[in-house]
């Protein structure tokens, strides 16, 4: 060993950058200790018309460019094969590029909690090509990470408690004790995207078939006008090519596809995975009833979604269900993925002194 490496070696481990990534069908999430950053999980590919080269354009500025055109490879929570894997480890490349995300660091991934072993070979090969982690990389549930970025952080995994996770493809309910998923169950049949398909369907209602928005507006339309807090009319007009004139009031198109989400939502959870989870474990069934229900992931950011629901499941239920949410729900288990790579840096680096 050369003269000094010892201490550089020391001062590397010093060193080491906590991060947690969440990858999701529609939003990748990326924490550190300063900021939080929300990218669409999406990649552009396309010939340069100048070079004649391949290029690959991704995230948020994908999404902004090429709407609907933009290829988002993992529809299905994880890769489904070499290609999406490949266009993974291209769109995680640019990311850590684009926010300078060092190789000392430890990186704990948040992801669905999917059957297929197919997926999750793909995500593992993908993290051990990409150039973090140096100092360890783990991969865990994202409904349960997301729990850890309530107030009392780490702590919540000495506990028995219940996550819903309202995402963009699907939904996933969790039922964990002490660090461990006892039971989970994933539905495509509520979901942020099909509310969005459901806005699409009531505009073009609406208009008389005048107009037939693509689904990233719906998409935006839903993000900017739902609200079950205070109700706002909004009015929509656009001029349409020999059809002259059509208005709509978005904030009635955008209402009943809410309601009807909520109403399937409160299904899935009361008449299924509760249901199961008395079948399977009685004793946990009852402790997560006497609790709050943890909710977490996009759709949750709806002002007054949170109230709805646990009105909704407590008639369903015949208990008083109470709903609590992380600060900023979308950001959840990216928060608690970093929470976990915080606490783990932290002990080596006390375990080392
Ligand atoms: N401010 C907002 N208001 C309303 N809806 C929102 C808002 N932010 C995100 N969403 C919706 O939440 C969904 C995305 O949630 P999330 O980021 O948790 O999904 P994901 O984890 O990427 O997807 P999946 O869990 O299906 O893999 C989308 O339907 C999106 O439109
Ligand atoms: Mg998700």
């Amino acid at each position: 060993m050369k003269t000094g490496e010892g201490e550089k070696e020391k001062e590397s481990s010093v060193k080491i950058v906590p991060i947690g990534i969440k990858v999701g069908s529609q939003n990748t999430v990326i924490t550190t200790s300063d900021w939080t950053e929300i990218e669409t999980t999406c990649v552009k590919e396309r010939s340069n018309l100048i070079t004649g080269e391949t290029e690959y354009i991704v995230g948020n500025e994908a999404a902004e460019m090429f709407g609907d055109g933009a290829e988002y490879m993992l529809r299905g929570g994880l890769p489904g094969n070499e290609e999406e894997a490949d266009l993974l480890r291209r769109f995680l490349g640019r990311l850590i590029e684009k926010y300078d995300l060092p190789e000392n660091s430890y990186v704990t991934y948040a992801i669905p909690a999917v059957e297929s072993e197919v997926g999750i070979n793909l995500f593992k090969k993908v993290v051990s090509q990409i150039s973090i982690g140096w100092s360890g990389k783990e991969i865990w549930n994202d409904s349960f990470l997301g729990a850890l970025a309530l107030p009392g952080g780490i702590e919540i995994v000495e506990k028995t408690f219940l996550v819903i996770n309202l995402g963009s493809t699907t939904t996933e309910v969790v039922a964990a004790r002490k660090g461990e998923v006892l039971l989970s169950a994933v539905t495509g049949a509520v979901s942020g995207d099909l509310v969005d398909r459901w806005v699409k369907n009531e505009i073009l209602n609406e208009t008389r078939a005048a107009l037939n928005i693509d689904l990233a507006t719906a998409r935006k339309y839903k993000e900017k006008y739902a609200n079950l807090k205070s109700w706002e009319n909004v009015q929509e007009s656009v001029q349409l090519f020999r059809k002259g004139k059509s208005s709509f009031k978005i904030s009635e198109c955008i209402i009943k596809p809410i309601e009807d989400y909520l109403e399937r939502l409160a299904d899935f959870v009361c008449l299924e995975f509760l249901p199961e989870l008395a079948e399977t474990n009685f004793s946990v069934y009852k402790q997560v009833l006497a609790k709050e229900f943890i909710l977490v992931g996009g759709m949750v950011e709806i002002p007054g979604l949170r109230e709805k629901l646990g009105t909704i499941m407590s008639s369903q239920l015949g208990a008083n269900v109470t709903m609590i949410c992380p600060e900023n729900p979308v950001a959840a288990p990216a928060k608690g993925a970093y929470t976990l790579s915080k606490y783990r840096t932290t002990t080596t680096q006390e375990q080392e002194k």
